[in-house]
């Protein structure tokens, strides 16, 4: 339990929120943790904070270690109010006086957070700041996952506190990569799948920009969930793959249904990708949660949907996912799109067409049945699930 020293005169004084179940529409089932990081130094400086919420058990936690009054100055890695929420009671506790270093736009959007006027020191890409024995070095980590986003390393202890990046949402007694073992990786495929996604880009051009300045990675320490000591190279080899969005040979088929001739559209289809040995996650909306169907999404190399046309439109929930995937751009997909409909027929259309915003590569005008698929349109269904099959291994 927390607070837990993580190297020498380094503590994590974060806390652990067990309960939290939805956090702004990503499902977490195991809760989260909301990491922040108190190092003793000539200079002793508290590395974010908690959610407002969780104030009082963040100045608990640092008094079991030291008066919250000797710290000395307040880093930001990052403005969400996960971790900027505990600020204000922070500064009143250590005197809002102090220095609060920030990014550039970490002032700004701090400043449009928080009405007082605190004491902020934004700082340069590169910029040091001496503790005393150790050196602090800011990195600005731009779009990962706000503007405002920076890390900050400790050359000495060759640490990295990562803010959002690196992190899952995991809530446990353990502290560490070695203490879960493999079973945290899913939970940081999540937390990429659905936060990082849309900033691939970034993620890449900033894993070459460590590697160029040749910073050595002792231990990389998120915001959320534990923290890597053992492994580091795992979760930077994960980051590098999950940003690539390589396709795999793997069909997600997300769908929804109303008397169940969609749903065995989508059984049928998936048993013609399975003849052509294609991984397949079949995912019914309102069984599966939006933020769950992503981290499947991520390296797959198809992605089916399926609707039935409800008052001349898809039905609601695949709305609600299509409007979420399109924000999380992701990349390298085949697209296709298939549905009953009773009269009318808009579904699969509309999403045809959400598809090509999104630019996956379409294999056709996707497929349509009227009412009941009989023996033909489950024929049908079995060689459109073939036909994909096939396309992903000629990619
Ligand atoms: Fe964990 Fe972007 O806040």
């Amino acid at each position: 339990m927390k607070p837990v020293q993580i190297a020498k005169d380094i503590y994590d004084v974060g806390v652990t929120d067990w309960n939290i179940r939805d956090f702004h529409g990503y499902s977490t089932y195991m809760g989260t943790s909301y990491n922040a990081y108190l190092i003793l130094d000539e200079k002793k400086v508290l590395i974010d904070t908690v959610k407002k919420e969780f104030s009082d058990q963040l100045i608990h936690n640092i008094t079991r270690i030291i008066d919250p009054r000797q710290i000395d100055c307040v880093i930001s890695n990052h403005t969400e109010l996960d971790h900027s929420g505990g600020i204000a009671r922070i500064m009143h506790e250590i005197g809002e006086n102090k220095p609060l270093y920030c990014s550039k736009m970490g002032k700004k959007n701090l400043s449009l957070h928080w009405p007082h006027k605190y004491n902020y020191q934004p700082v340069e890409n590169g910029q040091e700041l001496s503790l005393g024995r150790r050196t602090l070095s800011f990195l600005e980590a731009r779009m990962l996952h706000w503007p405002d986003s920076m890390f900050t390393y400790v050359k000495e202890d060759k640490i990295l506190f990562s803010s959002d990046a690196f992190g899952q949402h995991y809530a446990g007694q353990e502290n560490f990569d070695d203490q879960v073992g493999d079973a945290i990786m899913p939970h940081a495929q999540k937390y990429f799948a659905n936060i990082l996604l849309p900033y691939s880009s970034h993620v890449l051009k900033l894993l070459e920009t460590v590697s160029n300045l040749k910073l050595e990675l002792d231990m990389i320490c998120p915001d959320h969930g534990i923290i890597w000591r053992r492994h580091p190279e795992k979760i930077l080899d994960a980051y590098v793959r999950w940003s690539r969005q390589i396709p795999q040979k793997k069909a997600v088929i997300i769908y929804d249904s109303m008397w169940e001739s969609t749903g065995k559209m989508a059984e049928m289809i998936g048993a013609g990708l399975d003849s052509e040995d294609i991984e397949i996650k079949p995912m019914r909306l309102r069984k599966w949660h939006r933020s769950d169907i992503m981290t499947e999404v991520l390296d797959a190399g198809a992605i089916l949907v399926g609707s039935p046309t409800l008052n001349n439109g898809f039905f609601p929930t695949i709305g609600d996912f299509l409007t979420y995937l399109k924000g999380l751009k992701p990349k390298n997909k085949i697209g296709a799109a298939f549905g009953s409909y009773g009269w009318s027929g808009e579904a699969v259309p509309l999403i045809q067409a959400m598809m090509e915003t999104m630019k996956f590569k379409p294999l056709s005008a996707g497929l349509k049945i009227q009412y009941v698929p009989d023996n033909e349109g489950m024929k049908a269904c079995f060689e459109f699930g073939q036909k994909i099959g096939r396309a992903m291994k000629e990619k």
